[in-house]
């Protein structure tokens, strides 16, 4: 099935003189292209006037459900240039997968996954000027809005989809590749039957109180620990945790409805047993990490996501003592993991999973 997007002229394209400007340095998620791929949804109708238009404010009635209740979700996925000269993505299908589970659990409409890959597609086509040479990549951001205006609490019964791009590099100020983080000992991030394992808005906007506390103590990135205990480690305010053993296993806390489901997490994972390594997806206690790190059994340990890659953690503060893991660089496991992971993804080594898929031809 292929849908038929109907394409809306744009006024004023940015000038290719401009557009290198803009992404000299584009950073993170501060930088778009043109166009944007938009779909609606009515309850009765079904999915409806699929279009690819010029990037812009989007009409919203005041009332509209997410300005209320926060019927929001979103994906966030990568377009890479690689070695060869195609442009590609990474696991494309996963992310549409995770998008209907995120859609059942937020009570929206579930995007067919053909349709979601198909805008995804045909915005990455639509401003392919836009995808960063070397290192840099096309963010790509799914995401969906209720936009029926009724102030009952109830499912609304319209939606707007959208996929926005976005020339990106490092998701880190200054392309730091070691980051420290700050255990939130007030705030936790998703209990037990709560939204933990969607990725909703909602979800993000209750960790920004914890993530502005840990920069205001000097860190990058909050990690959150559970909520029923607060003894195990979850994930970090936007990413996925991995530690590294002595041994050389790798041990990342388990799925259970509570953590979000990462792609790059379920790849590392993928990856590290391809080479006979043992990963556990078990509990991992805070306390025991510094036990571990203290006493030499942990030697490693790094966060994941797409927007992030693979980025090692240097050091953890905490209330009861900061403590720091190596010298501040990357370690050789996670710099082993990092080379795997983008080498696959730039085309560099052999993809025995088939998770690179050619959306543009060399
Ligand atoms: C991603 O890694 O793509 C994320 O969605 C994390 C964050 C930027 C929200």
């Amino acid at each position: 099935m292929t849908a038929a997007f109907t394409r809306v002229p744009h006024p004023s394209l940015v000038t290719a003189a401009d557009r290198a400007v803009l992404m000299e340095d584009p950073g993170f998620g501060r930088v778009f292209t043109d166009h944007m791929v938009t779909i609606r949804y009515t309850a009765g109708q079904g999915w409806h006037s699929h279009k690819v238009e010029p990037r812009g404010p989007i009409p919203l009635d005041p009332a509209a459900s997410v300005l209320h209740y926060a019927q929001e979700i979103f994906e966030g996925m990568k377009a890479y240039k690689t070695d060869d000269g195609r442009v590609a993505l990474f696991r494309p299908e996963q992310n549409a997968r995770r998008f209907a589970a995120s859609a059942e659990r937020l009570a929206m409409p579930v995007l067919p996954e053909e349709l979601f890959l198909e805008a995804v597609a045909e915005l990455v086509k639509t401003d392919a000027d836009w995808i960063p040479e070397g290192e840099g990549s096309l963010y790509l951001r799914p995401f969906m809005i209720a936009t029926e205006a009724f102030l009952g609490v109830r499912a609304a019964n319209e939606y707007l989809f959208v996929v926005l791009a976005s020339p990106v590099g490092g998701y880190f100020k200054g392309g730091k590749n070691s980051v420290t983080i700050r255990v939130s000992e007030h705030y936790t991030r998703a209990a037990r039957g709560g939204t933990g394992a969607a990725k909703c808005g909602g979800n993000y906007a209750a960790s920004l109180i914890a993530q502005a506390e840990a920069v205001a103590n000097g860190c990058d990135q909050v990690v959150f620990l559970d909520a029923a205990e607060g003894k195990w480690i979850e994930e970090l305010g936007g990413m996925n945790v991995f530690f590294v053993f002595k041994d050389g296993s790798l041990q990342t806390p388990p799925l259970g409805g509570t953590i979000l489901p990462g792609v790059t997490r379920a790849s590392i994972i993928q990856l590290a047993r391809d080479t006979g390594v043992t990963v556990r997806e078990a509990p991992y206690a805070f306390e025991q990490w510094r036990a571990d790190v203290a006493s030499g059994e942990v030697v490693e340990a790094f966060a994941c996501g797409t927007a992030a890659v693979l980025t090692a953690i240097s050091k953890v503060v905490s209330p009861g003592g900061d403590f720091t893991i190596g010298d501040g660089k990357p370690g050789p496991v996670t710099t082993d993991m990092l080379g795997k992971l983008v080498g696959i993804q730039r085309g560099r080594v052999a993809d025995p999973h088939n998770w690179v898929q050619t959306i543009i031809e060399a």
